[in-house]
């Protein structure tokens, strides 16, 4: 078999070698070209609902998870190096196109002309400068971006006022233990409490598989390790509420294992905007005096729930601190949130589920049906104690 390869000189050549007056091929009549055209239509058709899809993502609003309006320095410097790559990446390509547009039409073949454009290849000017433009990129990329990655890696001066905390990833929720400072002691889960302006310090580990802490608005991931710790450190800058996601894959409910982040001003009460809705913060020091109480014995009507609480054997996972026999929960790796303050958070189930006595007996009744692969098992309770438990543990504010 053999292979003649149909250079473009010897095309240019055939071509014009064609009779005058012969009829030129109609592309639109040509099967390849009629194919051509219906994907172009059909491309055409898709694109404007397309745009208008993508266009609707547009929101002049912070998002609870967009990284573009950061609330910490760290976050500061994970957004200023975004937009520091897109705005270089777009005028690159702005620049590129340019050249490329300005190419065409200027070195157009001209009719009748044969000679070849002059060739480039060897010639040591534009060599040297195109390795070099790309290289200089790099380095203006780089240098500045490792100054930014040992800014947040930066450790806090032990001298200065810092919020160390101790934070577990575990399937599938959060586990925060505070270490430092007039909250050091305080054992909660899923919605992390920090003071606006002040040093922070997370400890990042792992009871069982590795999860990854992350909260847009407040900067990069930190991997939760079994067996090892890793320090996060940052400020967080704004007073708000933050919505956060382990992003590591972590088994069936990775997805289902959300956070918050509720950074408290230092003073006086602040009204912020959670997803449209107006919420009190208090401070930080309340809030810790807050949780540090113990539970308060629950009125007449609910007893029935605390007992229930206690005889389908929830203290064995559990921790109500306060309440006799409710305070035996063993901290081991698969004990479970603290619940000695859960009818104060937002969010249940590792904010799965907005906090309310409805969502509480969903959850307890049948814990796989919201979060498969639960450690909480299905068919301790029935589904008319699950109302009676909910209304109790509702009522631990
Ligand atoms: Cu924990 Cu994904």
């Amino acid at each position: 078999m053999s292979y003649r390869l149909l250079t473009l000189s010897a095309l240019r050549n055939r071509l014009a070698r064609q009779p005058r007056g012969a009829q030129q091929p109609n592309l639109a009549q040509h099967p390849a070209g009629k194919a051509a055209l219906s994907l172009l239509k059909v491309v055409a058709s898709a694109g404007l609902p397309l745009l208008l899809l993508w266009l609707a993502g547009c929101s002049n609003e912070p998002a609870p998870r967009d990284t573009h309006s950061p609330v910490s320095d760290n976050g500061e410097i994970s957004s200023f190096f975004y937009s520091l790559l897109l705005y270089l990446d777009a005028a690159i390509l702005a620049i590129v196109v340019a050249v490329w547009a300005y190419a065409l039409v200027k070195f157009k073949k001209q009719a009748g002309d044969d000679t070849l454009p002059e060739q480039s290849h060897g010639n040591m000017k534009l060599e040297v400068i195109w390795t070099a433009i790309p290289t200089l990129i790099v380095v203006a990329i780089t240098v500045p971006m490792l100054v930014g990655v040992f800014q947040m890696s930066k450790r806090h001066d032990p001298n200065q006022p810092v919020v160390e905390v101790d934070v577990t990833g575990k399937q599938w929720w959060w586990e925060f233990d505070y270490k430092s400072g007039s909250a050091a002691g305080l054992h909660t889960a899923n919605e992390l409490h920090l003071p606006v302006g002040t040093a922070v310090t997370l400890h990042m580990t792992s009871a069982d598989v590795i999860h990854a802490w992350w909260v847009p608005r407040l900067g990069g991931k930190r991997d939760a390790n079994p067996g090892r710790t890793y320090p996060m450190s940052f400020t967080a800058k704004t007073p708000g509420i933050y919505d956060g996601q382990c992003a590591e894959l972590c088994g069936s409910s990775h997805a289902l294992m959300g956070t918050k982040l509720i950074v408290h001003p230092l003073a006086g009460e602040l009204e912020v905007d959670y997803k449209g809705q107006k919420v009190k913060l208090e401070t930080y020091e309340t809030w810790v005096r807050e949780q540090q109480a113990p539970a308060k014995p629950p009125v007449a009507e609910l007893e029935k729930g605390l007992k229930l609480f206690k005889e389908r054997t929830c203290p064995s996972c559990h921790l109500i601190q306060g309440l006799e026999g409710t305070d035996i929960a063993a901290r081991s790796a698969t004990s479970g949130p603290n619940l000695t303050h859960v009818g104060s958070r937002m969010g249940i189930a590792a904010n799965t589920l907005l906090n309310n006595p409805e969502n509480l007996a969903k959850w307890i009744s049948k814990p796989s049906a919201v979060k498969p692969g639960s450690k909480m098992p299905d068919g301790l309770v029935t589904p008319e104690d699950a109302k009676a438990i909910a209304a109790f543990l509702s009522s631990l504010k």
